[in-house]
């Protein structure tokens, strides 16, 4: 966890803020990732308040949930697809001295320049000084912020010095909506007009409007933004020129500055939807909102009171022993969880959303949503349960969509779509551009099935930690028997063998989509999508008998669920085919063993970075099919979801053995075959091998969490953030050190600090507890808020112990261990 892999840069600075000093064209897309504001209803990127889209910058602004469809005419095929709309600019600033070109960073000899996201107040901070070519210097500052208390504004401040000159300055402010989806290399050639109906309009004297709809989504889109200035603290009035064009609409006025003077300009804007509760008309509300919204300083510091309060329940906090970690962890730890309250916050209830897999911070995977969420959802349960509530709630209500697609497919049950955007739909491509081949290839991806798997997975995990019995008789009980009776009915019984089988699927590897020489996509026998059907028939039957008998009754009748179904759920779960090879090798699927080797070396000699080596292959008339080689973690996949234990309880069911060396066995092999293609994959694989091989674990600990901020990937992060490795390293730090997990009502700790970790503090939630937990090398201790919740039962390292709200227990620790004996050394 705190070493570097080496060939990636250390972030110095400090624990709370994300700095960039001077300005570097090429990095800017990454840092406008990075640096994107948002609440949870909206995000912006973190463009240059004067910046249009020109291939250095590209601003985004991206409503939770906002999408629209468009079709194209590509290649002779007219494809469809939705994408999360780019929405009106509110940023729209600029300023010019004495009638010059409007200020471009690129275009003044910069003398310092310091761009800072300060993840405590969630304040994104520019200074740079500057002179012009008229030897002109300046100072420029700006804070923004998009408010975390009141989810319709954004605010920036803007102040400029005028240091050895004086004269006229003009300041244009404005909302653009003269905007195209054109954010993802991936999609340039796919027609990205999504608004249609720009109206601008002026009003009052210092506010502009500009109302937006899309073109199929028909979502109204209401902007509204006022302008004040300030001259050395008075505000300045005088007459504003309107600036009225074809989607865009704004406001300039002239001021004239002495030397030394500072002219300070405040942006408040207010974004409403067609959707939004509470309001008679969008426009409207927005308008209202800006002429009710107060100063900057009282916009930010209501935002930064919200921010407080969301640090004190999410914050980790660790101590390092000894030296001072290589990697600014606790720095990378907070970035990522900054994302992850900017995608999803409580603003997000009720707006019925998925979490998209690049957050709202760019066009990447046009914002669907996929299985990331298992990734995600760990991360809310433990903390904020109540949003991963309202995230099951966007799965809930899409089930009718996934029922006609399982129709559709010949199945019973509902089968989710591999990628989800509106209405849940599939929505993944049907072909990709391959930019080494020029190509258009054949997307399969959509063969994944097992996202179905994951969203039970989650529904279970989430009535774990809460057992919120409401919510599964009402509503995860209906996901979980859709996607069991899906499971049952795909599973096709082979009398040779004896056993259930699932045909036409891909794992998550998505390197393979068929055997190498078969005429149509698809894998029989994935071991992980076999395993997980299991898994989610046994849970499932589970949930009926946690089920009133009522509900039970209702449930049945409704969904058209027999007891012979039940009774083939039960066959299915113990007679399911789990394809094994090379003694003791679990085969990612059947005739994997069969495949060729590849020469790794090979081909990271002839190009160097391979994570896409599909793409490589493809480009050279090869496939991946034809090769032991996955992309990322596949069967692997089920020693991060699941303890040994439990592993060893469905082998068990199947007739399979699981020996004691199955699952490092397996994790070796397939570590040595895989190309670790996909961010999540480095979370997996910290995971699996956080116990038997630390130094590796390590570095891919230290991969996962710095995947945007080094942009491992290699110029995908300026598309967008990459939500499941940040959530994914956040989780590992508590899951390692305290090894959490909850089984049969106990909430269950297995701590093991890493040596280089002094102190470890966070807060968890669970089952109406609120509790500090902090581990040291010598004790893990719990200290629960007095919330009168009703008692729970946890156990360190196998003993288990009553524990009541208010009270604290300290268990003692040999060396960041269990005590073979551990014994509560204190209450109160
Ligand atoms: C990965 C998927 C993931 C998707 C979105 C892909 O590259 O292979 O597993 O769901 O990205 O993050």
């Amino acid at each position: 966890m705190l070493t570097s892999t080496g060939s990636l840069p250390a972030q110095p600075g400090s624990v709370w803020s994300l700095v960039f000093d001077g300005f570097e064209p090429d990095k800017e897309g990454i840092r406008e990732a990075l640096c994107t504001l948002g609440n949870g209803y909206f995000a912006t990127r973190a463009a240059a308040c004067g910046a249009v889209a020109d291939g250095v910058h590209y601003p985004g602004t991206y409503v939770a949930g906002g999408y629209n469809r468009l079709k194209t005419d590509i290649a002779g095929r007219v494809v469809e697809n939705e994408d999360l709309v780019n929405f009106p600019n509110w940023l729209s600033l600029q300023f010019r001295i004495a009638g010059g070109a409007w200020f471009d960073v690129r275009s003044v000899t910069i003398l310092s320049y310091r761009q800072e996201l300060d993840l405590r107040r969630g304040i994104l901070c520019l200074a740079i000084r500057f002179e012009d070519t008229m030897r002109r210097r300046s100072l420029l500052q700006e804070q923004r912020l998009v408010s975390m208390s009141d989810m319709h504004l954004g605010a920036l401040q803007l102040t400029l010095m005028a240091e050895n000159w004086s004269g006229p300055v003009t300041i244009r402010s404005g909302i653009d909506g003269r905007i195209v989806n054109a954010g993802a290399k991936l999609y340039q050639k796919f027609n990205g007009v999504h608004l249609e109906e720009l109206t601008g309009e002026i009003v009052g004297e210092d506010t502009v409007f500009l109302m937006a709809r899309t073109s199929q989504s028909q979502l109204g889109v209401a902007e509204a933004a006022r302008m004040q200035m300030f001259t050395n603290g008075r505000r300045i009035e005088g007459q504003r020129t309107a600036i009225e064009e074809q989607g865009y609409i704004g406001q300039e006025q002239t001021i004239v500055l002495e030397q030394g003077d500072v002219v300070t300009v405040e942006k408040l804007a207010a974004v409403y939807t067609s959707r939004d509760n509470a309001i008679s008309e969008c426009g409207l509300a927005a308008r209202k909102a800006v002429a009710r919204a107060g100063r900057f300083d009282a916009v930010r510091a209501d935002h930064e009171l919200i921010w407080d309060h969301l640090w004190h329940r999410f914050d980790v906090r660790i101590k390092h022993a000894g030296a001072e970690f290589k990697l600014n962890i606790p720095m990378l730890l907070r970035l990522n969880m900054f994302h992850l309250l900017q995608t999803i916050s409580l603003h997000s209830i009720g707006l019925d959303i998925g979490v998209p897999a690049r957050g709202w911070t760019g066009e990447a995977y046009q914002g669907h949503i996929f299985w990331d969420e298992l990734f995600i959802f760990p991360f809310f349960n433990y903390r904020l349960p109540e949003i991963t509530r309202a995230l099951l709630t966007y799965r809930y209500r899409r089930l009718g969509e996934a029922r006609v697609a399982a129709r559709a497919a010949g199945y019973k049950g509902a089968m989710f779509p591999w990628q989800s955007g509106s209405d849940g739909q599939e929505e993944t491509d049907t072909f990709n551009l391959n930019p080494r081949s020029n190509r258009w290839v054949p997307d399969n991806s959509y063969l994944q099935r097992h996202v179905g798997s994951a969203i039970a997975y989650n529904v279970w995990q989430y009535f774990q930690v809460t057992r919120d019995i409401e919510f599964l008789q009402f509503y995860g009980a209906e996901l979980m028997l859709e996607i069991a009776c899906f499971w049952s009915s795909i599973a096709r019984f082979n009398a040779e063998r004896g056993r259930y089988e699932i045909s036409g699927v891909m794992g998550p590897d998505e390197f393979h989509d068929a055997d190498p020489d078969a005429a149509a996509p698809g894998l029989n026998n994935n071991a992980y999508t076999n395993v997980m059907a299991v898994w989610v028939l046994c849970r499932t039957m589970d949930v009926l008998d946690l089920l009133a008998g009522t509900r039970r009754t209702e449930l049945m009748a409704r969904l058209g669920i027999t007891s012979d179904d039940i009774a083939r759920w039960d066959d299915v779960s113990r007679r399911m085919y789990v394809p094994f090879h090379d003694d003791g090798i679990i085969s990612q699927f059947e005739g994997y063993g069969m495949l060729q080797e590849l020469d790794w070396q090979k081909y990271r000699t002839r190009y160097g970075n391979i994570q896409r080596l599909d793409l490589i292959l493809e480009a050279e008339n090869d496939s991946p099919n034809r090769y032991k080689a996955s992309k990322q973690a596949d069967l692997v996949m089920l020693f991060y979801l699941f303890s040994s234990e439990e592993l060893g309880e469905l082998f068990g069911r199947l007739g399979y053995p699981l020996a004691y060396d199955t699952i490092p066995k397996n994790v070796m092999y397939y570590a040595a075959r895989t190309s670790h293609g996909s961010t999540l994959c480095r979370v997996v694989y910290a995971w699996v091998l956080a116990r038997a091989d630390r130094p590796s674990a390590m570095t891919f600990f230290a991969e996962a969490l710095q995947s945007d901020v080094s942009d491992i990937q290699h110029g995908t992060t300026a598309e967008g953030v990459h939500l499941g490795a940040m959530a994914g390293t956040v989780d590992q730090v508590l899951r390692v050190s305290t090894g959490i997990e909850v089984k049969d009502d106990v909430l269950r700790f297995n701590p093991e600090l890493p040596p280089e970790i002094e102190c470890l503090d966070m807060r968890i939630r669970y089952r109406g507890h609120s509790i500090d937990l902090r581990v040291t090398h010598d004790a893990l201790s719990l200290r629960g808020e007095d919330l009168d919740a009703a008692p729970i039962s946890l156990s360190v390292a196998g003993t288990t112990h009553a524990f009541s709200s208010g009270t604290t227990r300290v268990f003692q620790l040999n060396n960041g261990k269990p005590n073979p004996d551990p014994v509560p050394i204190e209450q109160g």
